[in-house]
């Protein structure tokens, strides 16, 4: 797609070509094609359409409907955030006062579009001409082109002191290959500008990777890890007056009931005790559309014995090194001081963890561990490793598994010994 296909596609013509593309997509690709240019579609404009709507199918796991009017490219799309947790975020800031924002980076506009629809006038800046294109036609599709507008440019010259607040999520895919970049140092912008940018700016926020090295968190900064559905997909380090805690793990449901105003979610209906570490630094309790676990992340869990549940918690809590906070909230302790699995004797429902009744706890020897599921009749087993070097599909295999009912294995080390749990959901 080159921006004159862009401008073609966003005529009436091109809306019709469009819904045309949509409504053969998922198809045979050629003869979609085929069946296009027969229409009087040009080639290569029939592909673009076609090529947007393949996008647009495949955006709305992260878009949701609003994918169905948005324009976007392959590398775009992998990079932008989902509406989730761009929602989260633009509530967060709006919360925190914000109403004028600069994106430095804005890409196809996922997270601006969000703080728009917050009410926050955002400033976006795109280097890319075909990118900043689309988002600015992504603005427009959305109604929200007086509250979103696009300069394609240099994000580093953006004059940062006519704005309230900065966010930046920086390219960490290289721009030939698309390849993941892991290097901070290999983000464009640059991460000395991304860095920088919280002593020009105090409110700024900067996404980064999951696997972000904690020596790397700015001194001030919250670093906040957000999963969704309990999938780990970012994390984000907010500067200034709006860092509220050293580290945060935020976790958000994949979907959620009606939106309100600004498009976030209603309150859930289970949330987990507020404040139930009150005075450690640490905290827990409700963030809009999902859970937020706080604390400053050097405290140590206890330890002690494999009790009668293991909790397995979320990623965005281990990455976030707030597993003693959540081992407070639950009464419970590790196994082994470096294996992030809480036990406890008693079962709680918490949205941090997934819980598992432990049945049997065996020292690692495949001869053992077959013979007891045989006579369990266990004929499928979900496999859970941390702490250990096999390999679990291996290891199903070497099982050779006869039964028909079902079972839980946790791969792990119970003071530093190799150890097998059987598990069966709580
Ligand atoms: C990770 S993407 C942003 C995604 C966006 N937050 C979203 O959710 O849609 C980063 C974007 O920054 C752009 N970029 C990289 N370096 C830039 C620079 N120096 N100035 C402006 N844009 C830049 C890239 O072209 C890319 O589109």
């Amino acid at each position: 797609m080159d921006l004159e296909q862009l401008a073609a596609l966003r005529t009436p013509e091109g809306s019709a070509v469009l819904a045309e593309a949509a409504r053969l997509a998922g198809g045979d690709p050629l003869h979609a094609a085929a069946a296009l240019r027969t229409t009087g579609v040009a080639p290569g404009l029939a592909a673009a359409a076609l090529t947007q709507a393949e996008l647009r199918r495949r955006a709305v796991g992260k878009f949701g409907p609003a994918a169905a009017g948005m324009f976007l490219t392959r590398p775009g799309l992998e990079q932008a955030t989902r509406g989730v947790v761009a929602r989260r975020r633009a509530d967060r800031l709006r919360a925190a006062g914000v109403r004028t924002l600069a994106d430095l980076g804005c890409g196809l506009g996922a997270d601006a579009l969000a703080a728009a629809r917050c009410g926050i006038r955002v400033y976006g800046v795109e280097a890319d001409p075909l990118t900043a294109a689309m988002a600015a036609a992504n603005a427009e599709a959305a109604g929200l082109a007086d509250l979103f507008t696009v300069t394609c440019g240099d994000a580093t010259t953006f004059d940062v002191t006519t704005v309230d607040a900065v966010f930046c999520d920086p390219a960490r895919r290289r721009g030939g290959t698309g390849r993941r970049i892991f290097d901070p140092n290999s983000y464009s912008p640059p991460w000395d500008f991304v860095t920088g940018l919280a002593e020009r700016v105090p409110r700024t926020v900067v996404k980064v990777a999951p696997g972000i090295d904690h020596a790397l968190i700015p001194a001030g900064a919250e670093a906040e890890w957000v999963s969704v559905g309990g999938d780990l997909v970012e994390a984000a380090l907010w500067c200034g007056p709006l860092a509220e805690s050293p580290r945060r793990a935020t976790l958000l449901r994949k979907e959620g009931p009606p939106v309100n105003a600004c498009g976030i979610e209603g309150s859930p209906s289970h949330r987990p005790s507020a404040g139930a570490a009150a005075g450690s630094g640490a905290g827990v309790g409700g963030v809009t559309g999902g859970y937020g676990l706080t604390g400053d992340g050097t405290a140590e869990a206890p330890v002690g014995p494999v009790g009668r549940y293991l909790y397995d918690p979320d990623p965005a809590v281990v990455r976030a090194h707030l597993v003693a906070e959540l081992a407070t909230e639950l009464g419970a302790t590790l196994a082994d001081p470096t294996i992030a699995y809480l036990y406890a004797d008693r079962a709680v429902d918490t949205p941090y963890a997934r819980c598992l009744e432990v049945t049997d706890v065996l020292p690692f020897s495949l001869k053992r561990l077959r013979g007891l599921l045989r006579e369990r009749r266990v004929g499928r087993v979900e496999i859970l490793k941390r702490g250990s070097a096999l390999e679990p599909e291996k290891l199903r295999r070497d099982l050779r598994l006869a039964g028909d009912l079902p079972a839980s294995l946790v791969l792990t080390r119970v003071a530093a010994a190799p150890t097998v749990l059987v598990c069966r959901p709580v």
